[in-house]
């Protein structure tokens, strides 16, 4: 693929906002549309990402902070208004950088009119917009699916006298996608945010949105004591084999692309898709006509070795269809920090591989400062999965963005209370900080996409694993016709090493002391969780 034909979004790096905790623009202690507006010169000038995904920002009961979509076709008070949202578009588009919004289209709140409607009688017109079923017996649900979030993925409805189906909470209902009405609505929605002008979706949880049409009973798992998976709860002990992935996901995939197509300048969708088979995730790349691409977790879960890198990278390589086009995610809203997760020496390391991995990134806010998980007491907890399930909360990646050392550092007036606590480590780790110090995460990242801008092998090149590397080091090699050809090198260990088997050239971003200029003749020694980018040449 020539530069000149590259869609936008496959050289575009990605930023995800979680707009309660990016900035609070007018001092209710809640990040808004203005507070993430006000933040533009930051994103595109000094980080210098492409594209940003904002998480929701719909009227919503924020039972699940957002998630819980009261009306596709607005924003929540507490995010701004549409005014807003339009400002921050065209601003945006004036630094030349795109913009995707949150679709959820496999549930709304029950605070939703369409479940209203639904929910009002039996034989009200939306009925079949949800899925309502009777159960098997007095109290007994129509089968056994477990909901996400904890509990069974049923709800009786008193009024009615017939169960609804949640796959996350009780107030988060499943729409019927075998509904062609709720297809035309959902896709009328996505038309209300492109004729707006916004670049495309992120699509939550994309492949649940249709499930076996029998709703037949889910098999327990096999190998449940073995894994630790027990750990998880409730849902995890049963293979999801009929509650999410049916096949004919696929068509209305086709359907939403077609949607998309429909609009010039080229549009683009994300779905998030977990599922740990590769060939079956690989499959959501359809033939070039379906969303143009599932996100990729699988570096996300991996634990933090050279060795699992290399083989997850060169798995999901060889499985992508010949159209499709790699991503890479290593933190989101539903994940520990990623340096916690795989450790403080892997924040740097981790950085050079998002940045340099053929394919398209995406960062999770402040991820480029190396923030941490932030603990959080029971009493300020808000996620409803942590207090319905000890344990499985998310809100310590979701803390406010640390700006500067002020109080609340600036993301909120210092009188104003942040929704949730800042982490300990705000005073020293936040943007302003390390914007000053060239040794910072954010420089690293910095100068990690400014290469990445100028080089087209990182944007566009191919990928290949590089052998003979000594164990705990992951070394690629990306090659574009008549680019200079890249190669990063990572060491994933505390112990220093000597990798061969680079090619000849010169240091162009380091993550050790700055080594930038220093010539590579054909292997480099790497101090503990170092890692260098090299250009050959
Ligand atoms: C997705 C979102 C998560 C949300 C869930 C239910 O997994 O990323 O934050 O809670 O969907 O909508
Ligand atoms: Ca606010």
């Amino acid at each position: 693929m020539s530069e000149a034909t590259a869609s936008w979004w496959r050289s575009a790096v990605f930023y995800q906002i979680y707009p309660r905790s990016f900035q609070d623009g007018n001092g209710d202690g809640i990040g808004d549309l203005r507070g993430i507006r006000s933040r533009l010169d930051y994103l595109g000038d000094v980080l210098g990402v492409d594209a940003l995904w904002m998480s929701p920002f719909y009227p919503s009961p924020m039972d699940d902070f957002g998630y819980d979509v009261a009306d596709y076709c607005d924003v929540d008070p507490v995010f701004g208004d549409l005014a807003d949202f339009d400002a921050l578009l065209a601003d945006v588009h004036e630094r030349g950088m795109h913009l995707i919004v949150d679709l959820v289209p496999n549930h709304t709140s029950d605070q939703h009119a369409w479940f209203r409607a639904s929910r009002s009688s039996r034989d009200a017109p939306k009925r079949d917009w949800y899925v309502w079923r009777d159960g098997k017996g007095p109290g007994a649900p129509p089968n056994n699916w477990p909901g996400v979030f904890g509990g069974p993925a049923w709800e009786w409805d008193e009024a009615t006298g017939q169960w609804y189906l949640h796959s996350f909470l009780p107030s988060q209902p499943d729409l019927n996608w075998r509904n062609r009405e709720v297809r035309e609505a959902m896709y009328d929605v996505m038309r209300f945010w492109l004729d707006r002008g916004a670049d495309g979706f992120r699509i939550d949880v994309a492949h649940y949105i249709l499930k076996d049409p029998d709703l037949r009973d889910l098999p327990l798992r096999d190998d449940i004591g073995e894994t630790g998976f027990k750990a998880l709860g409730e849902y995890d002990r049963y293979q999801h084999v009929h509650n999410k992935g049916h096949p004919d996901v696929h068509e209305v995939f086709r359907e939403m692309r077609a949607v998309l197509d429909e609009y010039t300048p080229e549009r683009f969708a994300v779905g998030e898709i977990h599922d740990f088979d590769v060939h079956s995730w690989a499959s959501y790349y359809g033939k070039g006509d379906e969303l143009h691409m599932p996100f990729d977790f699988s570096l996300l879960w991996a634990p933090w070795s050279a060795e699992r890198f290399r083989e997850l990278i060169d798995e999901v390589e060889a499985a992508i269809p010949e159209r499709g086009w790699p991503n890479h995610v290593l933190g989101n809203h539903d994940e520990t920090r990623l340096a916690t997760r795989f450790g403080r020496g892997a924040v740097r390391g981790s950085a050079v591989l998002l940045c340099t991995l053929r394919g398209t990134p995406t960062l999770y806010y402040g991820d480029e400062l190396g923030l941490s998980e932030v603990e959080i007491d029971v009493e300020r907890q808000q996620d409803p999965w942590g207090r319905r399930v000890p344990g499985l909360g998310r809100d310590g990646c979701r803390t406010p963005m640390p700006w500067d050392g002020s109080e609340h550092a600036g993301f909120c007036p210092p009188d104003a209370e942040p929704w949730l606590p800042l982490g300990p480590e705000a005073g020293e780790r936040n943007a302003a900080a390390q914007a000053a110090d060239p040794g910072s995460v954010l420089s690293l990242y910095r100068a990690l996409l400014a290469y990445r801008r100028r080089s087209p092998s990182l944007r566009l090149g191919d990928y290949a694993a590089i052998d003979g590397v000594p164990a705990g080091c992951f070394a690629h090699l990306r090659t574009h016709p008549g680019s200079p050809a890249v190669a990063a090198a990572v060491n994933f260990t505390g112990e220093p090493m000597t990798v061969p088997g680079l090619p000849a050239g010169s240091i162009v971003v380091s993550t050790g002391m700055d080594r930038a200029g220093e010539p590579v003749r054909g292997s480099v020694r790497l101090g503990p969780h170092e890692a260098v980018v090299v250009e050959a040449g």
